[in-house]
């Protein structure tokens, strides 16, 4: 795949050769653009280092144009992905102005145009941005990101670029990723999340769930080619383009969902921390403190994953397992007790699991396991996608092995 890589300028852009590392380890050509404020971010010889090309930034270099033109640029391009994307070149693109090699490009090219943007939340949430995006959107850009959390300028928010990673994900995802990908034509089910469980109108249980590690396996298993479907309890996390996503509340919402989508599905992932335990009855009004304690008679949620690894055309069915203790022993009992064809055991804990963006996981089936060292979500979803392939079309048989023996030789 032939990238057209735009880099502007946010601090965003120290990122950039990472991109571009990711990008390439997935086979693509990347041709970088920079503007002019980019170049005051980052550099373009350590950028030159990592692509591999000489770096595209004046529109009115004839020596470059003699190469190639601007035109030819914009021709060779399968996709153009600008990552940071700011403010100001959103606002340039809507308007259609072409002042720079980039915005040029993206007004001659017929491929699709993927932004990342990366900016103050401020900036981002500002009106005219977000009448710039809802532009963009209409127009068919696909805006990848961005993400929530903490901000090169000390405050918190929307506007923070998404990792580099899960950046190429979603840009092969939303071009090249189709049709040679191990799960092409496949449906899969995700789970992910917390769910939460009203008490009255203003209070519910919930869980420190971020919903990080089941968005980054829906995202991998779009990336090998999968129709997915994500069904999320409440998280702050962008929803991945390229997938269906269902937003629910409730573990009996989520059941209800999941069972709606569940119909031909090959595959089911349940990697939600579902709650176990609902209050009996949601108390219509507030509750008000009058005695010095309370108690609260909760009862059990049904078991999603139990209910569809029990249908009789049960999917594929693949649970998650977070202990602080026992990992592996306990993980290997839920496997057999919920009739699993695979379980992945994460430890949780303080200072490991939840609300990171990293983890270390074993991959458990009925005769064997295997371990992954602590890495990102991103890439340990992609290992996870790929060993559960592996076994779903060692479970479905020959047929389907031999297609495994196909996709292995083309790589
Ligand atoms: O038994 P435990 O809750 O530890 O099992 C965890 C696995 O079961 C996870 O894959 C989780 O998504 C799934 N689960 C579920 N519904 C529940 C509880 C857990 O699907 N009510």
């Amino acid at each position: 795949m032939n990238i057209v890589l735009g880099i502007t300028g946010g601090i965003a852009a120290y990122k950039a050769p990472d991109i571009v590392r990711r990008l390439r380890e997935r086979g693509a050509e990347v041709q970088i653009v920079m503007t002019a404020s980019a170049e005051e971010f980052v550099t373009g010889t350590a950028l030159q280092a990592v692509s591999g090309k000489p770096i595209r930034s004046n529109l009115w270099d004839k020596e470059a144009e003699a190469a190639m033109s601007h035109i030819e640029l914009a021709r060779w391009a399968d996709v153009v992905l600008i990552a940071p994307a700011t403010a100001e070149v959103m606002a340039r693109i809507v308007s259609g102005g072409a002042p720079d090699l980039l915005t040029t490009i993206c007004l001659a090219t017929e491929a699709p145009i993927a932004l990342a943007p990366a900016m103050n939340h401020v900036m981002w949430n500002n009106p005219a941005t977000q009448a710039n995006r809802e532009v963009l959107e209409e127009r068919g850009i696909h805006i990848i990101g961005p993400g929530i959390g903490s901000q090169a300028c000390g405050e918190e928010g929307a506007g923070r670029m998404l990792e580099p990673d899960l950046i190429a994900i979603t840009v092969f995802n939303l071009t090249g990723g189709k049709g040679e990908g191990l799960l092409e034509g496949r449906k899969v089910v995700v789970t992910a999340g917390p769910t939460r469980e009203a008490i009255d109108p203003v209070r519910y249980i919930t869980n420190r769930s971020s919903g990080k590690m089941g968005y980054a396996v829906a995202t991998a298993a779009a990336a090998q080619g999968a129709d997915v479907v994500l069904i999320s309890g409440p998280v702050s996390l962008a929803e991945p383009p390229g997938l269906e996503v269902i937003k629910v509340e409730s573990a009996m919402d989520m059941h209800a969902a999941t069972h709606e989508a569940i119909d031909a599905a090959h595959i089911f992932i349940a990697a939600a921390a579902v709650a176990d335990y609902r209050p009996v009855a949601i108390v219509e009004q507030k509750i008000k403190k009058k005695s010095e304690s309370m108690s609260l008679e909760l009862t059990r949620c049904p078991d999603i994953l139990a209910s569809v690894a029990d249908l009789d055309a049960a999917p594929f069915t693949v649970g998650f397992a977070a202990e602080t203790e026992n990992l592996i022993k306990h993980a290997r009992g839920k496997l057999e007790k919920k009739k699993l064809d695979m379980i992945v055991a994460n430890r949780v804990g303080r200072d490991c699991g939840f609300d990171r963006d990293d983890n270390a996981v074993t991959v458990l089936w009925s005769d064997g396991e295997k371990s992954f060292p602590t890495s990102s979500k991103v890439e340990l979803a992609h290992d996870v996608i790929e060993l559960v392939a592996e076994h779903f079309f060692a479970k479905r048989g020959s047929e389907t092995q031999s297609r495994l023996t196909v996709i292995s030789n083309n790589d």
